[in-house]
């Protein structure tokens, strides 16, 4: 695959993983269809049958699956198709974006250094599920978004980006997290781009693009 209008510049292949309503999948796809975007969204796959991310992708003409936990023996079973699966669109990059399950090792082994995750907080302050009701809880004043390289814990990848996003006296989990949104998806369009231009190395626990 090649960037429209500039012969022999590979696009960085993307395959996203989303659970939920994919407003982040979105932001991706509307950048890759800028011809100077340096990446093209190849795949989207989804734990949930439902998934509006899985009616996004339909809509932008881009592949599709639905893997649903329950369809597998059990969890290892469904680890290892969801790997195969993913592995059979050749990502340069695995992208969870909203992607409401842990993936093991063996998962991660098979694409080092190149599964990357965004979440709704400035980690490794709240980490998990709930990072915004969380942060909310806690009464921060600022809180945000992070993007990592994701390794067998829990949010405690290596951090390649973060966007900081006040919090207002008059804000619940809902508006807050909305606000959040805003900054994540930008966060994540940019940062590929840079990725994908630039690359990357992990060091440690330090990130860096060049
Ligand atoms: C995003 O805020 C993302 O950080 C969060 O889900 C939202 C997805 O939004 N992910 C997690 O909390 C992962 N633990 P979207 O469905 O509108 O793209």
């Amino acid at each position: 695959m090649s960037i429209d209008g500039v012969p022999g510049t590979p696009a960085a292949r993307l395959v996203v993983l989303a659970s939920g309503t994919g407003t982040l999948l979105q932001a991706l796809l509307d950048a890759c269809q800028r011809p100077e975007y340096p990446a093209r969204v190849v795949a989207v796959g989804s734990d949930r049958v439902d998934a509006e991310a899985l009616v996004r992708a339909q809509h932008a003409g881009v592949a599709a699956f639905a893997l649903p936990v329950r369809a597998y023996p059990n969890r290892d079973e469904w680890d290892r198709a969801l790997g195969e699966e993913v592995a059979g669109h050749r990502p340069d990059v695995v992208v969870l974006a909203g992607f409401m399950k842990l993936l093991s090792s063996e998962f991660l082994n098979r694409f080092p250094s190149r599964v990357i995750n965004t979440h709704p907080a400035l980690l490794p302050a709240f980490p998990g599920m709930h990072g915004v009701r969380d942060a909310l809880a806690y009464g921060v004043k600022v809180t945000g978004c992070t993007l990592f390289v994701v390794d067998d814990g829990v949010d405690g990848g290596p951090v390649v980006a973060q966007a900081a996003v006040p919090v207002a006296d008059i804000d619940d989990e809902r508006s807050l997290h909305e606000r959040i949104k805003v900054a994540e998806r930008a966060m994540l369009v940019d940062t590929l781009d840079r990725m994908c231009r630039l690359g990357w190395t992990v060091t440690g626990r330090r990130v860096s693009i060049p």
